[in-house]
């Protein structure tokens, strides 16, 4: 399937998600997109925002972004200054399982960089973060983009149980991506 012409935005109050077919296989990420973005989006909890196409219904993809810090930690690649670190986290991102493996994922974690960017020009903002699912694909997707554990011995420990087809009692890995990588 081929998308036309593809729009990025973010999602206003009125936008009506009931209008749009987007599915990613996961539940919670597909509720989170039809069920409760508007109310995130209203009570200034994250803003959403959607690749969709122009002409048909099909959402290719979204993201959700929210403030966020994490507590330093000696894994860190970062100095310390203070005890938390601060950042935006990736809430809520997927790609609807019939675009996957066309690099919408890849585009949109760039238009979340230059979103946190613009926003640490603004707001002391060191990192993106998020809470990666231990899935192969999407960790795989992750380390592709340039993003690092918080805790690497579990990241290790977690990829190595992945190779080995074991199954993963955690549900998410927390993982960060150093703005200054892109910044300097
Ligand atoms: C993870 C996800 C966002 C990737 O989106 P995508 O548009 O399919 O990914 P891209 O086409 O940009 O892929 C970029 C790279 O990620 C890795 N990757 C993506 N899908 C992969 C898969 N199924 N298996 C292994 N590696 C994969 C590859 O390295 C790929 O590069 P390549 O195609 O040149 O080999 C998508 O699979 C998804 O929505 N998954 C379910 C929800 C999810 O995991 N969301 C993140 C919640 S934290």
């Amino acid at each position: 399937m081929t998308a036309s012409k593809l729009i990025f935005e973010k999602i206003e109050l009125d936008f009506s998600f009931r209008e749009f077919t987007f599915q990613s296989g996961i539940n919670k990420l597909d509720r989170f997109f039809y069920e409760y973005s508007s109310k995130f989006i209203k009570y200034g909890y994250s803003q959403v925002y959607i690749l969709r196409d122009a002409e048909t219904p099909d959402v290719m993809g979204f993201f959700s972004l929210s403030s966020s810090t994490i507590r330093w930690e000696e894994s860190l690649e970062i100095e310390k200054i203070t005890r938390y670190v601060p950042g935006i986290l990736l809430g809520m991102f997927a790609i609807d399982e019939r675009f996957r493996r066309k690099k919408f994922g890849s585009d949109l974690i760039k238009k979340v960089m230059n979103i946190a960017l613009k926003f640490s020009k603004e707001i002391g903002c060191r990192c993106v973060f998020v809470d990666s699912l231990t899935k192969p694909e999407t960790i795989n997707f992750y380390l592709n983009m340039g993003f690092k554990f918080v805790d690497i011995p579990l990241g290790k420990r977690i990829i190595k149980n992945l190779a080995n087809n074991e199954k993963i009692k955690r549900r998410t890995i927390k993982m960060y991506f150093d703005l200054y990588k892109i910044q300097k």
